[in-house]
């Protein structure tokens, strides 16, 4: 994330995420799923603005009025809301904020949005409130939130995430990865595909593969990377969602270095190997779908 502070407040640019590769492992007795994922953080940005007020309210509000912002709640369902809340209760304070947030990445997408913003929020709460929360106890309170919200909140380009997501292992990559990426009009609830998804849909596939992923993204032969590209979630999401199954097979048509789906879904990608080509990709795939399309590289 990118913070700017000036006298009025804060400025925080909230990257999204995509999954190169997704190995579900396992239910867990608490219900979630065991995983073993490599994450990159892209170069498409919500924005928060954060201002201290006077009484212990927390408001939000969403600018940039478009059906998608006006469909996601701002009360206490938003987990920007209930990062703020969880900071008050853990550093004990009765401090507000109001707090203002220009949706850009699509929501029920795959794309970590609300776990980016819910991780901006700490980070930029813990500031303006002079709270001092050590980093510990800022990933505790992350980890209550979601299972993403944790590899937001110290800005890595990559990472390797486990357990339930929330167990980070940065990844240290010096080149940008360039992506084309297609989000369909539908989205996917994560719980419902995660619900979907059957052990036996994966046999042969173990963390090997992650290993393989892991050490072309630090070796720097970067287009390499293509060959550990998968997604555990994608059979699931392409049963729930006829949209998911033809804009990959739209994308499969493109002479791409890989293609994939990230997290639960709905957006899917295509890896390029130049900006350049993204760029160009971005613009031939618009004349062949109404899906929302763009050009995004990695970075934070
Ligand atoms: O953690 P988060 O709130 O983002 O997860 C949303 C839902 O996705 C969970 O309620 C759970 O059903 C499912 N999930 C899972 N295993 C994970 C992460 C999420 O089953 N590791």
């Amino acid at each position: 994330m990118r913070i700017t502070t000036s006298h009025h407040g804060m400025n925080v640019q909230a990257p999204a995420k995509l999954n190169l590769s997704l190995l579900v492992l396992g239910k867990r007795p608490d219900g979630f799923h065991e995983l073993d994922t490599v994450m990159v953080s892209l170069q498409l940005y919500d924005t928060l603005r954060f201002v201290s007020c006077q009484s212990d309210q927390v408001s939000l509000q969403m600018v940039g009025a478009s059906a998608e912002a006006d469909s996601i709640p701002t009360d206490d369902r938003n987990l920007v809301i209930q990062a703020a809340k969880r900071l008050q209760h853990s550093a004990n304070v009765a401090i507000g904020a109001d707090i203002t947030l220009t949706k850009r990445i699509p929501s029920q997408a795959g794309l970590g949005g609300g776990s980016s913003d819910a991780a901006a929020t700490l980070v930029a709460l813990n500031q303006l409130w002079n709270l001092n929360l050590p980093s510990p106890e800022l990933h505790r309170l992350a980890a209550q939130l979601g299972s993403d919200v944790n590899f937001f909140l110290d800005s890595h380009v990559a990472a390797r995430c486990t357990g339930r997501g929330e167990e980070i292992a940065p990844i240290p990559i010096s080149q940008p990865l360039y992506f084309v990426l297609i989000k369909p009009p539908a989205g996917l609830s994560t719980g419902r595909v995660f619900q979907a998804w059957k052990s036996k849909s994966q046999s042969g596939l173990h963390t090997p593969l992650q290993d393989v992923i892991v050490s072309r993204l630090q070796s720097n032969s970067l287009f390499q990377v293509s060959q550990g590209i998968h997604n555990s979630l994608e059979a699931p999401a392409v049963e729930l969602s006829e949209e998911v199954r033809t804009t990959l097979s739209l994308l499969k048509q493109q002479n791409l270095a890989a293609v994939g789906m990230s997290g639960s879904g709905t957006t899917c990608f295509g890896l390029c190997s130049s900006w350049n080509e993204a760029k160009r990709m971005a613009t031939k795939l618009r004349s062949q779908t109404k899906s929302r399309v763009w050009a995004a590289k990695s970075g934070i």
